[in-house]
């Protein structure tokens, strides 16, 4: 089932979401990401979410959610956010493998939805991965997607979450990965006023620009975070993050970036790549 209706927000109040990206999750849970143990970040992660006790009514994951390709890592996912009790969304990364996620995650109870209908709004979940390399592509069946879902709701307002950042970061060697067709899209979100939002992980940092009257936002992994403008690959000690977001019935926007305190789970300085 592509599409899931969900009631949320009412009044003047906002549909409340929480982000959580790039948990590069692995089938043991011993499994570590340039010497952190990615499962334990998220749990971590996790447990400052329950303890915030922020009200949320879903929760969107932007991709990367397996380092190792494996059903059991999916499996490991769904076990973990399975008790904070809400709906999950999500989309493929360049490190997953999205036809096996679309086969298993209805098994460990996520939907496969593509488009997620709110009071005044709409939450789209692009695919933008293309087979074993690390860039992202809107293939025209995703853009048609999209377009289709813009033009099909001219009431609601959209935010569109995919894997890859549609604007440069400012780090050299992790922008010659990211969406490579953005202009593609940014075409497209020209002609439909009410898209709002883009919503991104991939680069392992948190970032907010304007374009055009649409926010573009990334946000913090789970896990290991990318050193912000820079020129070869580096590791940044913030601690692991997450982000909620408020959307307003005017089309308003409210966000909150949330870290772990620094020092918690600091990845091995000395690694020249992943
Ligand atoms: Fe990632």
């Amino acid at each position: 089932m592509d599409t899931v209706t969900l009631a949320a927000g009412g009044g003047d109040q906002p549909i409340r979401l929480l982000q959580i990206t790039d948990t590069h999750l692995f089938a043991q849970a011993e499994g570590q990401l340039l010497g952190i143990r990615t499962a334990d970040s998220f749990q971590a992660v996790l447990d400052a979410v329950q303890a915030q006790k922020a009200a949320f009514d879903l929760i969107l994951a932007t991709g990367d959610l397996s380092q190792d390709y494996s059903t059991a890592s999916y499996s490991r996912f769904a076990d973990m956010v399975r008790p904070l009790g809400r709906p999950v969304f999500w989309l493929p990364g360049n490190h997953d493998d999205g036809p096996l996620m679309r086969r298993v995650m209805p098994d460990f109870g996520i939907s496969p939805a593509r488009q997620v209908l709110l009071p005044g709004w709409q939450i789209l979940l692009l695919d933008t991965q293309v087979y074993s390399v690390p860039h992202g592509w809107l293939k025209p069946e995703q853009m048609s997607f999209l377009e289709q879902c813009l033009s099909s709701e001219p009431a609601r307002y959209s935010v569109i979450c995919l894997h890859h950042n549609t604007f440069p970061v400012g780090s050299t060697w992790l922008d010659q990965h990211d969406l490579k067709n953005g202009s593609d899209l940014l075409g497209l979100l020209g002609r439909f006023p009410n898209a709002r939002l883009v919503l991104c992980g991939h680069v392992h940092q948190e970032t907010d620009l304007e374009h055009n009257g649409v926010r573009f936002i990334s946000s913090p992994s789970t896990c290991i975070q990318f050193e912000p403008l820079s020129r070869d690959f580096g590791l940044d000690t913030k601690g692991p993050g997450w982000r909620y977001l408020q959307l307003y019935p005017d089309g308003r926007i409210e966000t909150q970036v949330h870290r772990l305190p620094d020092g918690h789970f600091v990845p091995d300085g000395a690694a020249t790549g992943y």
